[in-house]
């Protein structure tokens, strides 16, 4: 297949799905069990084995405590709907479907061309190509009504601060009540980019710090969990092999693990 044709920020998106197919390759199947993500990158005409290092296990850990967030949202509102903004190659709808769910990805125009080569919409699943700036998408979210949950792993942090909070407060006001799940990271994180081994094997940078997520509440964000990787939902950790246990016992609390902070808010109108 050709090569993908991808801007900055959207090249990333390999990131995460090399993490989730060496993830697979594991003995037992890993954290995941992403046998799609496996299909991908055989598929996708790019050198993957240039992504090295900790942030390849970082992305499915991360990964599984957002899945942890939308599984407790579906327990309580099986109906419900999700919107996942940034969503690359993700294959979370299959993981996550409870066969009743209402399920929206999001992307920008190539990324989504991309997509679109290996998945297909579906009565219960649609995939969007916009920016998560563009209201545009907001309208057609909503069709089904009833309660709605936010999700955007590993976007955000690619934008300028004032792009982000402009776009949180946007969203409080369109969708009061509802619960976002998103991702922050400190100083220390963003100012050791250059010495990330993936980093140095791409050109995007992130962009926007963020220590404390408390400090998201003047953008109409209430905080209700915040994570590190040492800290994943007793249910998440479950679904772990010890080597991630054990490893995030060692290194889990240093002030370079900890900066990374993967946060479910409630948006407050
Ligand atoms: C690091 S990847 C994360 C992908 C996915 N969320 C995951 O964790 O596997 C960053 C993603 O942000 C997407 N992206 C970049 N700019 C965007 C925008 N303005 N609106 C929505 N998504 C965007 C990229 O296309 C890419 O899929």
């Amino acid at each position: 297949m050709a090569a993908p044709e991808l801007g900055e920020i959207q090249e990333t998106l390999l990131i995460p799905l090399y993490g989730r197919a060496r993830d697979a390759a594991e003995s037992g199947g890993g954290v995941l069990k992403d046998t799609k993500a496996v299909e991908l990158v055989d598929s996708i005409d790019y050198d993957f084995t240039k992504f090295r290092g900790p942030s390849l296990g970082g992305s499915v850990l991360r990964a599984s405590i957002f899945d942890g967030y939308i599984r407790e949202f579906l327990q309580r509102h099986p109906e419900g709907t999700v919107v996942d903004l940034g969503c690359g190659l993700s294959t979370r709808f299959d993981r996550l479907d409870n066969g009743r769910l209402r399920w929206f990805d999001l992307d920008v125009d190539d990324t989504m061309t991309l997509r679109r080569r290996f998945f297909d919409d579906s009565d219960r699943y649609t995939m969007i190509a916009a920016s998560l700036f563009d209201p545009s998408w907001h309208e057609q979210v909503t069709e089904r009504g009833g309660p709605l949950m936010l999700v955007s792993e590993a976007v955000l942090l690619y934008f300028s601060e004032s792009e982000v909070f402009d776009v949180l407060r946007s969203w409080a006001r369109r969708f009061p009540d509802s619960p976002l799940a998103l991702d922050t990271g400190g100083r220390l994180m963003m100012r050791s980019q250059d010495r990330n081994p993936v980093f140095k094997a791409v050109s995007a940078r992130m962009k926007w710090e963020c220590d404390d997520p408390t400090t998201l509440e003047h953008c109409g964000l209430h905080l209700q969990q915040s994570r590190i990787f040492a800290q994943p939902q007793p249910a998440v950790a479950a679904t772990w092999p010890a080597k991630h246990r054990y490893v995030m016992r060692l290194i889990g609390w240093t002030p370079m693990v900890t900066g990374y902070k993967i946060n479910l808010f409630a948006l407050t109108s």
